[in-house]
């Protein structure tokens, strides 16, 4: 569904992301893990759109869409889950909401309700102020946000970070539970362990370039993984 391939991207003179290839199949969730400035949020707002790469190419559906705005990228239906939140805080939950499916000219309705369903709670505090949610309750409304634009690909920039566990538990059941439902996902995390238990395949990112691929299972046991990931 989605390629990546060989793709570099720099800031000045610094090498982010130095020549990396991915693959992400249609139905499956797909991790790459790595340690701070590994360049994996750089990867995530390449296929955004968001940063420009200095050279490779992004596919999605076999079309390429390296040089697209990412306005273009939502609407062929990919969505970014950004790193921190960001939720719009003086806005209400749902109007936060609202926003995600800003391409959008059809009735909303089943959108905010499939949410909801997903996320109780939000439906409970759809009229409150988002900035005065909890961090648990903030990440929800950033991933019910993106699944307001009906995404076919959802990328999550490590949705559990600065979580107690026993949220980042709900937040892992939730992410299965949308693939579940036929949305792919391709998720970041500092959270290995976590990551590697969901996901069908895995990527190790060091210094900008792939050291490891592998079946999530496989890489969990790995020594060399456990070693330097998992603790
Ligand atoms: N806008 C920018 N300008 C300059 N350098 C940047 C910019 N964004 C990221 N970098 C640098 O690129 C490298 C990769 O950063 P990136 O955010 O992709 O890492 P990451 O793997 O997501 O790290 P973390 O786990 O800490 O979020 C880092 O060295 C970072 O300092
Ligand atoms: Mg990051």
């Amino acid at each position: 569904m989605l390629r990546i391939d060989d793709l570099r991207v720099n800031y000045g003179g610094i090498e982010a992301v130095k020549g990396i290839s991915i693959e992400v199949p249609e139905g499956e969730i797909v991790t790459l893990i790595g340690a701070n400035g590994a360049g994996k949020s750089t990867t995530l707002r390449s296929v955004a759109g968001l940063v420009k790469p200095a050279s490779g190419s992004i596919a999605f559906k076999g079309e390429d869409i390296t040089a697209n705005s990412p306005n273009s990228i939502v609407s062929k239906g990919i969505t970014l889950v950004p790193e921190g939140r960001r939720v719009f805080p003086d806005l209400t939950v749902f109007e936060n909401l609202k926003i995600g499916a800003y391409l959008r000219k059809d009735n909303l309705d089943k959108d905010i309700n499939w949410v909801y369903e997903l996320f109780p709670r939000l439906k409970e505090r759809s009229w409150q102020a988002a900035g005065t949610l909890s961090g648990g309750e903030q990440q929800m409304l950033a991933v019910g946000r993106a699944l307001m634009s009906r995404p076919k690909l959802m990328m999550m920039d490590e949705p559990s970070l600065g979580l107690a566990p026993l949220i980042v538990k709900g937040i892992f059941e939730i992410i299965k539970e949308i693939n579940r439902q036929g949305v792919t996902i391709l998720l970041i995390e500092q959270n290995a362990n976590m990551a590697l238990q969901i996901a069908d395949t895995g990527y190790v990112l060091e210094t900008g370039r792939l050291t490891m691929k592998g079946a999530g299972k496989a890489l969990l046991s790995d020594e060399a993984v456990r070693k330097a990931y998992l603790g």
